[in-house]
C-alpha cells in the first residue's frame, strides 16, 4: 500500500513543480489534463486521420504595438499553450519517424529568442512545450517545413478553416501565415480562392467540415478540473456585481462602473475578460451589446445593465445584473423586471439533462409575451415584436459562446439562461416604459435532476439588489478632488 501512495505523491509534486513558472500562479491546470483532452480528441477522430490545429495568429494594432494576444480556444484546450505561431497535429494511428520513434501527436512551437523574450517576455520554445505541457514530440516552428510526413496517405486530413482568417493573410500574420502556406503545399491545398472551402470537402483527403461538431462535443461537456476554472471566473464576476452594487451612486460614470468591475476581477487574478464589458445606463441598455460605456454621468431615475465576464486561467463568466442607480426601482422599472426574472426562473424550472435547448427558450417566451400583453406593451401575445430580440442560452467555457452542441442539455454542460426586455425610447407603447431595458444573465452547471446555479452569489431578486445597494462600499471614499469635476 505504501509504494502506490508514495510514487502517486511525487508525482503530483512534479506536475506541481513542472507546471509553475517564476512568478506565475501555479493553479492553471496541468499537462495531464491537456492530454487527457487530446487523448479524448483522438478517440473521436475518423480512422486514418489526422486532426490539424493552428495558433490564433499576432494582429497589429497600430506600428509596432500588437493586440494583446489571445490563443485559439480549441488549441488551448488541447495544449495549455499560450503562444502564437504554434501549428498541432494528432494522429489517429500512430506515426514512425525516419529514426523509428513512434508518436501518435506533434507541435510546432516559435523558438526561444533572447531578445525577442526581453521585449515581449518568455517564451516555453520546443523543450518548454516538452518539459511544462507534456508533448514528447515538439519541435520549433522552423522544422515544420522539414517535417515529411506523407499527407496524402490519410483517408481525411480535419482542420478548421482559415480561408477567410488573417491568418491566410501574409500582411497581418508573417510567421503564421508561412506554416500555413507550408501547410497548403504537404497537403495539396488548391491555391485559388474556393468558395465552397466551408461547405464541402476541398479536395481528396482535406476535410474542412468535420473537426467543429467534434470540438464541439468535446467542448461543450466540461470536466471537473474545467468546471473548478470556471467556477472561479463565476465567483469573481459576482463579486464585481456585488461590489458595484455596494459602490453605485448617481453621477457615476460608465466607464467608473466598468473599472470597479474590472478592478474586482483583476484583485481576483482574472488575467482578462471573456468579451468586452458592457455597462449601459437608461437608454444604453438597449443596445445589446453596448461597449462604448462612455455615459459620463448615470442619472438618479436610470437602470443600469451590467453584463461582464471575468476570464479566470482562460474560462469565462457571462453574468448581467440590471439595478436602478438611486438604489431603489421605480414601479415602471420593477413591473419589468420582475417580469424578466419569472421568465427567467420558468426556463429554471426545465433546465435539466435531456430537455431540448429550444425548451428554455420557449419557457422564456411565453412568460415575456404574456406578460408584456398584460402591461399593455404590447396588444397581443402573439404580436411580433422587438422587445426581446435574443436567444436565453449559450454554453460558457473557454469562449464565451462556447463551442457545444445545442440539441438537449446533458450532464456537466454550463450555460447562461439570459432573457431581457428592451424598450428604446420612441417604442409604440406608453412612454412611461421607455428607455428601461433589463436583462437578467445567470450562469449553470447541468445535472442529472436539474442545474447548480453557479452565479447565485450575486443578488438577483428586487428585494436582494436593494438591500445590497445599502450597504457600503471600500470604493465609497476614493476621490481626488483635482480630478473630480464635481468638487
Ligand atoms: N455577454 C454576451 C452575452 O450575454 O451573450
Ligand atoms: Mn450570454
Ligand atoms: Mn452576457
Amino acid at each position: 500500500m505504501k509504494l502506490p501512495f508514495t510514487l502517486a505523491f511525487i508525482s503530483i509534486l512534479f506536475l506541481q513543480a513542472a507546471a509553475q513558472e517564476p512568478d506565475q500562479p501555479n493553479d492553471f491546470l496541468t499537462k495531464v489534463f491537456y492530454k487527457e483532452r487530446r487523448e479524448k480528441l483522438r478517440e473521436k477522430l475518423p480512422a486514418n486521420s489526422v486532426a490539424v490545429f493552428f495558433a490564433n495568429p499576432v494582429r497589429n494594432r497600430a506600428n509596432d504595438v500588437e493586440y494583446v494576444y489571445h490563443q485559439d480556444p480549441d488549441f488551448f484546450y488541447l495544449t495549455g499553450y499560450k503562444e502564437p505561431d504554434a501549428l498541432l497535429f494528432i494522429f489517429k494511428e500512430s506515426q514512425t519517424s525516419s529514426n523509428g520513434t513512434k508518436y501518435d501527436e506533434i507541435i510546432f512551437v516559435q523558438p526561444r529568442n533572447e531578445r525577442a523574450e526581453q521585449w515581449t517576455g518568455r517564451r516555453l520554445g520546443d523543450n518548454g512545450v516538452k518539459d511544462k505541457l507534456g508533448f514528447e514530440q515538439a519541435f520549433n516552428n522552423s522544422e515544420f517545413k522539414r517535417y515529411n510526413v506523407d499527407f496524402s496517405k490519410f483517408t481525411s486530413i480535419l482542420f478548421m478553416d482559415f480561408q477567410n482568417d488573417v491568418r491566410n493573410n501574409p500582411r497581418d500574420s508573417s510567421d503564421m501565415y508561412d506554416l500555413i502556406v507550408q501547410f497548403k503545399s504537404k497537403t495539396h491545398y488548391p491555391e485559388k480562392n474556393n468558395p465552397t472551402l466551408a461547405v464541402e470537402p476541398i479536395k481528396n483527403n482535406l476535410d474542412a467540415n468535420s473537426l467543429e461538431g467534434i470540438m464541439d462535443n468535446l467542448r461543450g461537456i466540461k470536466t471537473k478540473e474545467e468546471l473548478d476554472m470556471i467556477r472561479k471566473a463565476v465567483k469573481i464576476s459576482c463579486a464585481g456585481q456585488v461590489e458595484v452594487m455596494k459602490a453605485i451612486k448617481p453621477g457615476m460614470s460608465e466607464r467608473e462602473i466598468e473599472g470597479i468591475h474590472e478592478f474586482v476581477f483583476k484583485k481576483y487574478q482574472a488575467e482578462d475578460l471573456g468579451y468586452p464589458s458592457i455597462v449601459g445606463a437608461g437608454h444604453n441598455g438597449c443596445i445589446l451589446h453596448y461597449i462604448d460605456n462612455y455615459k459620463p454621468s448615470v442619472s438618479n431615475k436610470e437602470l443600469i445593465l451590467m453584463d461582464l465576464g471575468a476570464e479566470f486561467h482562460g474560462y469565462t463568466a457571462d453574468i448581467t445584473r440590471t439595478i436602478p442607480v438611486n438604489g431603489k426601482f421605480s414601479p415602471e422599472q420593477k413591473q419589468i423586471y420582475e417580469l424578466v426574472l419569472k421568465a427567467q426562473e420558468e426556463a429554471m424550472k426545465v433546465c435539466k439533462a435531456g430537455a431540448p435547448f429550444g425548451d428554455l427558450y420557449k419557457a422564456t417566451r411565453d412568460v415575456i409575451n404574456k406578460g408584456l400583453k398584460e402591461l399593455g406593451i404590447i396588444q397581443n401575445e402573439t404580436d411580433k415584436h422587438r422587445y426581446y430580440p435574443h436567444g436565453c442560452c449559450h454554453h460558457i467555457g473557454l469562449d464565451v459562446h462556447d463551442r457545444g452542441p445545442y440539441e438537449t442539455l446533458q450532464e456537466n454542460m454550463v450555460i447562461t439562461i439570459e432573457p431581457g426586455i428592451y424598450i428604446p425610447d420612441n417604442s409604440a407603447c406608453d412612454k412611461k416604459w421607455w428607455g428601461i431595458a433589463v436583462r437578467i444573465e445567470d450562469d449553470y452547471l447541468i445535472t442529472k435532476d436539474g442545474y447548480e446555479h453557479l452565479s447565485s452569489s450575486a443578488p438577483r431578486t428586487v428585494k436582494d439588489i436593494e438591500a445590497m445597494i445599502k450597504l457600503p462600499s471600500a470604493l465609497d471614499d476614493f476621490v481626488l478632488p483635482e480630478l473630480d469635476k464635481k468638487n
